[in-house]
């Protein structure tokens, strides 16, 4: 008995040091999210995950039906813990070794399971008081995975850009003061000592459509070829603006004594759709992206980035499906590769094998020009869209006195009728200073003039 029991030990931290330090495959995994009414089921999803030649597939939960779908698979699997549980989770080592019993340990012998993430972008997305939960949180899960002899899962918890306080140039990337020392190192200590990942969702879309006056539309693509940023702090070249983003991180990793954590791209991507008014967000666009971004992380020798020349840079790509009920900007619902139906919204092969030139041409990159309204989103909630519509007649210079008793709008009397002339007439009068069609989602932009008989809307040009 004695003998087996140091024979398979043996066996468990070989195989835990091979794993650590085999080189870590740069070919992506897709982010399979399933905010949508109409997706396909996880069999077919799995199935059609393989097609794309993807290496692994990052879940936002737990879900068994999908982790089920997954058995024997060679899918590497990347679970979540969910948001609300992990300040419990953090001062109750039961609920942690619960947890794990039953969301991992079932399927961990036939899944690949290999990545357990401690909440989604915790620090953007909780109030402050979450976020010392975040780092014990993580230690409660690792020492219940040990517990349960899970040893080839790693822990770590995605972040997005917001954890900076700099990140130009790269090498003045900085941590926010009011999590560097309460969260990010404790985090990085960790990480460093379970030879886990610093998890980053990354998109230059959002740096790009921020300020596309002075950020070209090609450096954000990988598609410069005269466009390059010299970091003055290090006399860095830059190429491309998701190295320059990157970079910001590993800077500022280095700056609280962690020079040596790895980085794994937990979430990146390019919207091949949006709202009207959403410039540089179409399926040109999000193909060149992700195709350039799949060339760069599957080229051999490893490329890495300026600050970490060679290192491989494991990622998931953002998302499998367009997902249809995902709030937020129009963007947001169209990341996806593929439709809801499955087909692709554009050719691509995430082993990185697929030539260039065997793609298929696509559509040319153009974003709307002309007239544009803004008018009630389908599907907005009519009590909300009533206060959208004060807010919006209280606001400038007789935005709303079409639409009152007697004037030429006012028939149909209508909630909505009247918010799709106010919203308009708002943003008529408000774009030139930054005022945007939205209402918090109520709002979208339309190229359809919502004009009749003699009642004329107010337009933009876009
Ligand atoms: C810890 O979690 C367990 C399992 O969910 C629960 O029974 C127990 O009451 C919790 N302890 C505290 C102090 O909340
Ligand atoms: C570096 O970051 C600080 C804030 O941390 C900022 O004030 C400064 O302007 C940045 N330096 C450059 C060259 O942008
Ligand atoms: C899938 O949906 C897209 C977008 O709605 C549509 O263009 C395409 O024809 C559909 N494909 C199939 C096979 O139904
Ligand atoms: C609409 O919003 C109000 C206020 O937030 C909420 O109470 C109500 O349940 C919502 N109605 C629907 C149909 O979602
Ligand atoms: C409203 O009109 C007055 C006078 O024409 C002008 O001074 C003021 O700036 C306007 N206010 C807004 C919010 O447009």
């Amino acid at each position: 008995m004695a003998t087996i029991i140091t024979v398979s030990l043996l066996i468990i931290s070989l195989s835990f040091f091979s794993i650590s330090s085999a080189k870590i495959s740069g070919q992506p995994g897709i982010n399979y999210g399933q905010l949508g009414n109409n997706l396909p089921p996880p069999k077919t999803s799995i199935n059609l995950i393989k097609s794309l030649k993807a290496k692994r597939v990052k879940i936002y939960d737990t879900n068994p039906l999908i982790l089920k779908s997954l058995e024997n698979t060679n899918l590497q699997v990347s679970i979540m813990v969910p948001n609300e549980l992990v300040s419990k989770i953090s001062t109750n080592q039961t609920l942690s070794d619960q947890w794990v019993q039953s969301n991992v340990a079932p399927f961990y012998h036939k899944t690949l399971i290999r990545y357990l993430l401690v909440g989604n972008e915790l620090i953007s997305s909780t109030s402050p008081d979450t976020w010392h939960h975040i780092v014990p949180a993580m230690q409660r899960i690792k020492t219940s995975l040990t517990t349960f002899r899970l040893h080839k899962v790693k822990v770590g918890t995605p972040c997005a850009l917001d954890v900076l306080e700099s990140s130009f140039p790269p090498s003045n990337g900085t941590f926010r003061n009011d999590i560097a020392f309460r969260v990010m190192k404790p985090m990085l200590k960790f990480l460093s000592k379970t030879k886990s990942f610093f998890f980053l969702d990354v998109y230059p879309f959002f740096a790009w459509s921020s300020d596309p006056k002075n950020i070209d539309l090609n450096y954000a693509l990988f598609e410069s070829k005269t466009i390059t940023v010299t970091d003055s702090g290090t006399g860095l070249v830059y190429h491309n603006l998701f190295d320059q983003m990157v970079d910001a991180v590993y800077f500022a990793m280095n700056r609280i004594g962690y020079p040596d954590i790895r980085i794994f791209i937990a979430e990146t991507g390019w919207p091949n759709g949006g709202n009207l008014d959403q410039i540089g967000a179409n399926i040109h666009n999000a193909a060149t992206y992700n195709r350039n971004f799949v060339k760069k992380v599957t080229k051999k020798p490893t490329v890495g980035t300026p600050a970490r020349p060679g290192w491989s840079l494991p990622s998931f790509i953002f998302a499998l499906y367009n997902e249809n009920l995902k709030p937020g900007l129009g963007t947001e619902r169209h990341f996806g590769l593929l439709y809801p139906n499955g087909s692709g919204i554009y050719e691509i092969d995430l082993s990185g094998k697929t030539p260039e030139s065997e793609f298929p041409a696509l559509p040319p990159a153009e974003d709307y020009k002309g007239k544009a309204w803004c008018v009630v989103a389908e599907g907005a909630n009519v009590s909300l869209v009533a206060a959208a519509l004060s807010y919006a007649c209280s606001q400038g210079n007789g935005t709303c006195d079409p639409i009152q008793r007697g004037q030429l709008c006012f028939e149909p009397n209508s909630v909505v009728g009247h918010a799709n002339y106010a919203f308009s007439s708002y943003w008529a009068q408000f774009r030139s200073i930054g005022g945007t069609c939205n209402f918090n989602g109520l709002a979208e932009a339309t190229s359809k003039d919502p004009s009749y008989g003699s009642c004329k809307f107010p337009s933009v040009i876009l």
